[in-house]
């Protein structure tokens, strides 16, 4: 087998894409359905936070492949342990039938996670398919039918998990009806408080008026509060630009919503596995929510997903939910290991510690460059906001594609979030100098598009 090698910087030797990179986007577009495609990287190898294309050239990756490979690329330990149970045996319908390392995958899963160890796991194979369980959850549980979501959330792309979407409206063109009982009220964005009104960027007064237009619009007016199963949010809305709402926000909503007999559903599949600088944002947050989403890093990239409930809240009987691949003995195998390297790699402490760091960064950026409105995140998940001007707030996503692409042609990958935020999503083992890299880039991409 040919061992990978070793990626140890940025090497860009071709004009961006290359040669062989183009001709796998033309067979691209004529094989494969049209999707969401942002940058012409046509990757086919990787190590450490490099990512090697098929030209040779090597980007210094800020994506994670959308926050997945927080552990860093081609891991030994976790190749071992996939390698490992490869031999064995990787498929035996883990719903229908027994076996050991799905148990052993669900214990370290609620070994890591908030508050009570009291938990069940549902294993899923993507964000969307655990939200869809945390979904069927709340309702069994509940015997109610309507729900509570956030404009500016994003939740996947199924009818269930999207009805809850709602960061881009061309996610729901021509795919009404979705699955129906879904309100929307507004998140707490401290940036661009939904409200319009000055004083309401003040944390305690956001948090206040996002639990009032609940109450007051929707419960009292419309959706009679015990018809509730369950308020779904994300601890920091991901797609939807980054949002970090004030610390006290989800414990807030969490009272509310026991307050009238719902669960409170916390997405973390992109906040997930250390990304925020704590294992999981809700510990940051301060709630052990009722139901858990994850998927993402769950397995650093072999598709996995998990819901995770409170025992209480679990089906009351067989055939309510399942699958064919949930719990897949790869993806175990890989969630265990990676579970494993983030703990004895210490890269939770790595997460806070760099993202001070790269927040730092930005915000240095922020002071050189007027056009960056606001740098905000937690941890390794960081993100900058490109305006029009610092007062109106517009959105300048001109500007962030702009620069995004310069980056690209200097070797850096970066994705949008929002309508103008770049998202830096880093590997969780990322080094300063390499976050040093990345800003040089960053500069020399701003001050060439202004
Ligand atoms: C918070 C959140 N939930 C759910 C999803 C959907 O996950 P998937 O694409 O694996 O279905 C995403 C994907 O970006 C996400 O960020």
């Amino acid at each position: 087998m040919e061992e990978n090698k070793m990626l140890k910087k940025i090497v860009i030797n071709t004009e961006l894409p290359g040669p062989k990179a183009r001709e796998i986007i033309n067979m691209d577009s004529k094989f494969l359905a049209t999707s969401t495609k942002s940058l012409p990287v046509v990757a086919c190898r990787a190590s450490d936070c490099y990512i090697e294309d098929v030209d040779g050239n090597v980007f210094l990756d800020f994506s994670s492949g959308i926050s997945t490979s927080n552990i860093g690329y081609s891991n030994s330990h976790l190749i071992s342990a996939v390698e490992d149970q490869m031999h064995k045996m990787w498929h035996f319908a883990g719903t229908d039938f027994y076996y050991k390392i799905q148990v052993d995958a669900a214990e370290a899963l609620i070994n890591v996670m908030p508050g009570s160890r009291d938990k069940k796991v549902f294993f899923t194979n993507s964000g969307t398919e655990s939200n869809e369980a945390s979904i069927k959850f709340a309702k069994s549980f509940t015997k109610r039918p309507q729900f509570i979501g956030f404009i500016g959330g994003f939740h996947g792309r199924t009818m269930g998990s999207l009805a809850f979407t709602a960061s881009k409206a061309t996610h729901h063109e021509y795919f009404y009806p979705e699955m129906p009982g879904v309100h929307h009220i507004p998140f707490a964005d401290p940036y661009r408080n939904p409200f319009g009104i000055d004083g309401y960027e003040d944390p305690e007064n956001l948090t206040g008026a996002v639990v009032d237009y609940l109450k007051d619009y929707v419960l009292d007016r419309y959706v009679p509060a015990e018809s509730v199963a369950g308020i779904l949010a994300e601890p920091i809305q991901g797609e939807g630009g980054y949002i970090v709402p004030p610390k006290y926000f989800h414990k807030r909503m969490m009272e509310l919503a026991h307050e009238y007999g719902m669960l409170y559903i916390m997405d973390e599949v992109q906040t997930g596995f250390g990304r925020t600088g704590y294992f999981f944002a809700s510990e940051y947050f301060g709630i052990d929510p009722d139901i858990m989403s994850l998927a993402k890093s769950i397995a650093s990239g072999i598709p996995m997903g998990a819901s995770i409930v409170k025992s209480k809240y679990d089906f009351e009987k067989s055939g309510l939910h399942s699958n064919t691949f949930g719990g897949n003995m790869l993806a175990c195998a890989a969630s265990i290991a990676t579970i494993d390297e983030i703990k004895s790699k210490k890269m939770v402490e790595n997460s806070n510690k760099m993202g001070f760091y790269l927040n730092k960064r930005l915000r240095e950026l922020q002071e050189k460059y007027p056009s960056i409105g606001d740098v905000r995140g937690l941890g390794l998940m960081q993100a900058i906001d490109f305006v029009m001007d610092a007062k109106s707030k517009k959105y300048n996503k001109k500007l962030r594609d702009n620069v995004i692409e310069s980056s690209f042609k200097k070797g850096l990958i970066l994705l949008g979030a929002g309508e103008s935020a770049i998202r830096f999503i880093p590997p969780l083992i990322i080094r300063e100098e390499q976050i040093n890299d990345a800003m040089e880039i960053l500069d020399n991409s701003i001050k060439e598009n202004l």
